[in-house]
């Protein structure tokens, strides 16, 4: 049986001080006792820090939004994955699709960083994902079976071990239009038959694989009361406290 795992995407919101209420209203909220649900926050770079202070002991985890695979160097406006852990991250979202659409990261990026993410200790959540219109084309299996094969290309069993793999159609991100459970769970089963093929069964069994796309209170339940979907990855409900203890909730029932 897979525990489930609640990460909250931030995004680009919140500054310091709203960082640091916001962290203190889910702490208050959090059930420790529930230890069934792992909860990750990704915080914007400049509050991981004080996040991280802010979690010591408690059963809250830190991720980052985003990373360089490069070591150091003159690679203005990066951070790299050992600056991550430096600050208290263990996990770090790679693959977004606003990192793939907007920045224009590419499978082969991708890759990249998720080999030095796993290299320097950080537990990748790599994000894969088809648009409305490849799915409107019938493609979103070939989309997602692309991503998988390009994004873990070289990477170990051992090291495949580390990632979270999020699925998250993109055209339920930020739209308030979340996948139905059934479109989930379709897709999330056909990932974890894909993993099973490169990786084998008892990886592809014990591999998380969380949904994104429009997670709100009102579904969440749902979603990841299917077989395959083992959390969510949350964007907008991760921004209010009561909103994302409630998803947390959710997944613990
Ligand atoms: P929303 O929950 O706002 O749709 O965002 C999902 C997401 O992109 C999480 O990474």
């Amino acid at each position: 049986m897979r525990n489930k795992i609640v990460a909250g995407n931030w995004k680009m919101n919140n500054d310091l001080n709203e960082s640091i209420n916001l962290i203190s209203a889910i702490k208050k909220g959090l059930d420790e006792k529930n230890s069934k649900v792992e909860v990750i926050i990704c915080p914007p770079f400049t509050s991981l820090e004080t996040a991280s202070a802010l979690i010591k002991n408690t059963a809250i985890k830190l991720g980052a939004q985003n990373m360089y695979f490069e070591k150091n160097g003159a690679f203005t406006g990066e951070i790299s994955a050992s600056m991550l852990k430096s600050v208290g991250c263990q996990y770090v979202i790679l693959g977004h699709s606003e990192r793939r659409t907007i920045f224009g990261e590419s499978d082969e990026l991708i890759n990249k960083k998720i080999k030095s993410a796993i290299l320097s200790g950080l537990n990748p959540i790599f994000c894969i994902g088809e648009t409305l219109q490849q799915r409107e084309k019938g493609e979103a299996f070939k989309i997602v079976d692309q991503q998988i094969k390009k994004g873990l290309a070289g990477i170990t069993k051992e090291e495949f071990e580390k990632i979270i793999i999020a699925y998250e159609p993109v055209w339920a991100i930020g739209t308030g239009k979340n996948a139905t459970p059934e479109q989930a769970q379709e897709i999330h089963q056909y990932i974890r038959k894909k993993i099973s093929t490169i990786y084998g069964e008892d990886s592809a069994e014990k591999t998380i694989i969380q949904y994104g796309g429009s997670v709100k209170p009102e579904n969440s339940f749902q979603l990841m009361s299917q077989q395959d979907i083992d959390g969510a990855l949350v964007g907008g409900a991760c921004l209010k406290a009561d909103s994302f203890l409630n998803i947390i909730q959710s997944a613990a029932i």
